[in-house]
């Protein structure tokens, strides 16, 4: 991918899943690394031995975003992933407000707060680019996530609302659709649900984190230049229903 070596990229729930798989291709493509998850993992610094900080930090925290914003202030940033996202999965009738609301600080004030952040930075450097993690049960809806499909469907809107606001500062702002997707949140679901997703889905398979990660590599990269206020599908077709 072209022009991502040095740069600054913070990766939110870079610690598992799609987010650690991210973490590792910008790695690869020579980037400098800042990954902010709840979770710590002291493997990381193995895998990661140079070019990378940790934040233990939760996005739906004001007082963390603030605290990552004095990292930006110092070290830079050109490109945020706004990976973290949760699941509290019940049907209408069993889901409670706690779980409604924490999908929804998480999902969907993480981003804000963290795009907020970073947008003050990126517009006043004149470049940067913002992903932010979407999925296909927003445009196709899930049984049992009222409250996980309603803050991706919101991502989705934030990140066109985001690029057309961003776009004359040389900021490009994407989302990613993932489907399923072989990562913890995925293990959590029933193998009935998943056997019918993978027959579901054209390509009759679940995805990997490195099938994401690229595509973020992509978009992040001067070769999605042109692109912005996007929603790409990594899918394996299962969106087309
Ligand atoms: N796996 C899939 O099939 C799939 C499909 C569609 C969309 N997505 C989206 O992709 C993203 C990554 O999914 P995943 O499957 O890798 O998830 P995962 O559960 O494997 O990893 C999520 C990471 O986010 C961290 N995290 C959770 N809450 C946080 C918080 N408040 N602050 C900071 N970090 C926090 C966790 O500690 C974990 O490291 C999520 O936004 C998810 O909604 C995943």
């Amino acid at each position: 991918m072209q022009g991502l070596n040095n740069k600054m990229v913070m990766i939110t729930g870079g610690t598992a899943g799609i987010g650690r798989a991210a973490a590792r291709r910008f790695y690869a493509e020579g980037a400098r690394l800042c990954l902010i998850d709840i979770a710590e993992d002291p493997a990381l610094a193995d895998e990661f031995p140079e070019r990378t900080d940790f934040i233990k930090a939760d996005v739906s925290s004001a007082d963390d975003v603030e605290r990552i914003g004095h990292y930006v202030a110092e070290n830079g940033l050109d490109v945020l992933v706004n990976n973290a996202g949760i699941t509290r999965d019940a049907s209408i009738g069993k889901m409670t407000i706690e779980q409604w609301d924490a999908v929804i600080r998480v999902n969907l004030t993480g981003v804000f707060l963290l795009s907020q952040m970073a947008a003050a930075h990126m517009k006043a450097q004149g470049s940067g680019v913002i992903l932010n993690a979407a999925s296909v049960v927003a445009h196709y809806g899930n049984f049992g996530q009222t409250n996980y499909s309603a803050t991706k469907a919101g991502v989705i809107a934030m990140t066109k609302t985001l690029s057309k606001e961003l776009g004359k500062y040389n900021v490009r702002v994407n989302a990613i659709a993932p489907g399923f997707i072989e990562t913890e949140m995925v293990a959590k679901m029933p193998e009935k649900v998943l056997a019918m997703m993978r027959d579901k889905a054209p390509l009759k398979r679940l995805g990997k984190p490195e099938e994401v990660a690229a595509v973020y590599a992509f978009l992040a990269s001067d070769d999605g230049a042109f692109i912005t206020g996007a929603t790409i599908n990594v899918d394996g077709g299962i969106v087309l229903g």
